[in-house]
């Protein structure tokens, strides 16, 4: 991430934009703000004059371009929304709206005025990591197929830290960087969840997972069919029998840095390359969508990463359970009953509620093998989460409070919303199978996304455990979606962001 700090007034880094935000007026607001004046005087009293038409609000999504005299550089006023409601996700919300409106307009470098982002009510080196996340991540494109692809646009972002907060620089600028290596890892995560199921295979992921492994220095294990069929992986080998790309486990070890006593948390991710429904099979519309059905696995490569690159204190445990979903002659069907890694057996009415299914041997293999202190699954588990939530928000189920309410904090520091949905008694009975232990669907239109939680928790064996359902905010196929500004089209790689904060503050 090319970013830096400045002590210096935003008006005095030489750069190509300078920006600054502005809170929605009131009728009461006669005169422009007395950061602006400098500006103003630049603009030749534009900016005046444009606040006396009113044509500066200082609404969510305006943003107001100037000209300053040389033909090179521009001011930005960004609009911050209203003071009562202002918060880091305002400032990254505006500054994704920023980045949107000044796409290939040749803009190399920006300059931030960071107080107008603060209002004097963030801490500066937050309000800084936010207006550096509503960057990078709105300024991505995934434009690997493009055949005439322009190079993309390389920009500098310089937080100008102004008189105001000219003395906390260094208090920014360690955060701040490390912010940056946290984006980085989020945009690579980004370009591997993009790819599409012809290249994005079972083997495909594991390989990227052994190739982390070798640059981090982590250890890596790959079960490949035949190894998860002496291991009793059921629930993989049966999701994955109708492809030609055979279904994979990948287990990723990170040794924190905090010694004997350190916690260690196994993260587990849904890994279905391609969900076509298999013979249970999903109509055409939107199917192309499931090719990122294996956002959950993706996410635990780039917390894997992020984890080993900061040196986090905690142990991690990263499992991606990965197979492609497809009909075919040897494909499994309604009706089969599969046993699981834990012995239990899933009475299959549905094949494509094919998640639950490969993430009971991953949970059960995690919690046997490595007895971690606490699971976190992140997978885009089920449609109902997406009706009941949207786009912007992901379900969180937990059989821990303590485990939950880290997440919901996490989610505060980090914009990733979630919100937590029950997990009772009734819907384990919901999922309680006829002739098998459990079955993979209810065949009822209700409760869809809490019954799947039910499913999983049979699975982790009591453990302290977290299921983040993250169907509707793993990717964003087209507009009008309602996501935040600064996600792009595709991949969000959601989760990333969310767990690394909370995975810092396990202890
Ligand atoms: N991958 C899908 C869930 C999904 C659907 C994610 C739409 C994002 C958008 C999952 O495997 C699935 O098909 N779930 C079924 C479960 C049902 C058959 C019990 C669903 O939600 O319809
Ligand atoms: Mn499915
Ligand atoms: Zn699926």
């Amino acid at each position: 991430m090319d970013v830096a700090v400045e002590g210096k007034e935003a008006l005095e880094v030489d750069a190509d934009l300078i920006a600054f935000g502005v809170v929605e007026r009131s009728e009461k607001d006669a005169l422009l703000p007395s950061y602006l004046k400098e500006a103003d005087v630049a603009t030749g009293g534009f900016l005046t004059a444009a606040w006396d038409r009113k044509e500066i609000k200082g609404k969510k999504g305006e943003v107001t371009l100037h000209p300053l005299p040389g033909g090179r550089r521009r001011i930005a006023l960004v609009g911050l929304s209203k003071a009562a409601d202002f918060s880091l996700e305002s400032v990254r919300l505006a500054i994704g709206y920023l980045t949107r409106q000044i796409r290939g307009k040749g803009v190399r470098s920006l300059s931030v005025h960071l107080p107008s982002f603060t209002l004097g009510k963030l801490l500066p080196e937050e309000a800084a990591k936010a207006i550096l996340d509503g960057h990078a991540l709105a300024a991505y494109e995934f434009t690997r197929y493009k055949s005439e692809r322009s190079e993309p646009e390389k920009r500098r972002l310089v937080i100008a830290l102004s008189k105001e907060h000219v003395r906390v620089k260094d208090r920014v600028a360690g955060p701040l960087a490390r912010e940056g290596r946290i984006l980085d890892t989020v945009l690579w995560t980004r370009d591997i969840g993009n790819l599409p199921a012809d290249t994005a295979t079972p083997q495909f992921l594991a390989e990227q997972a052994l190739q982390l492994g070798k640059d981090l220095k982590l250890k890596v294990t790959v079960f490949d069919e035949k190894k998860l069929k002496e291991m009793g992986c059921g629930g993989l080998l049966a999701v994955g029998g109708g492809s030609v790309h055979p279904p994979r486990m990948v287990i990723i070890e990170y040794q924190g840095s905090g010694g004997r006593n350190a916690k260690t948390v196994a993260v587990v991710g849904k890994g279905i390359t391609f969900d076509s429904g298999g013979i249970s099979i999903k109509p055409s519309p939107g199917m192309s969508e499931m090719k990122f059905d294996k956002s959950g696995s993706v996410a635990v490569l780039g917390i894997l990463r992020a984890a080993a690159e900061l040196k986090l204190r905690v142990n991690v445990v990263g499992v991606m359970a990965l197979a492609e979903n497809l009909p075919g002659g040897a494909a499994y069907r309604p009706g089969d009953v599969v046993k699981s890694y834990s012995g239990k057996t899933i009475e299959i009415l549905n094949t494509d509620a094919e998640g639950r299914v490969v993430l009971s041997d991953a949970l059960a293999y995690a919690v046997a093998k490595f007895n971690p202190d606490q699971v976190v699954d992140l997978a885009t588990l089920t449609g109902a989460c997406v009706v009941a939530l949207g786009n912007d928000i992901a379900g969180l189920l937990s059989n821990d409070d303590r485990v939950a309410n880290g997440l919901l904090a996490a989610s505060e520091h980090t914009g990733e919303r979630i919100w937590r949905l029950p997990l009772t008694s009734v819907h384990r009975d919901m999922v309680k199978g006829e002739v098998g232990d459990v079955r993979n669907s209810t065949e009822l239109p209700m409760a869809g996304t809490l019954t799947a939680g039910a499913f999983l928790s049979e699975f982790v064996n009591g453990k302290p455990w977290a299921h983040l359902d993250i169907a509707g905010t793993a990717w964003v196929a087209k507009a009008p979606q309602y996501c935040p500004s600064y996600t792009p089209p595709g991949y969000t790689a959601f989760g990333v962001r969310l767990l690394l904060n909370y995975l810092e503050n396990v202890s």
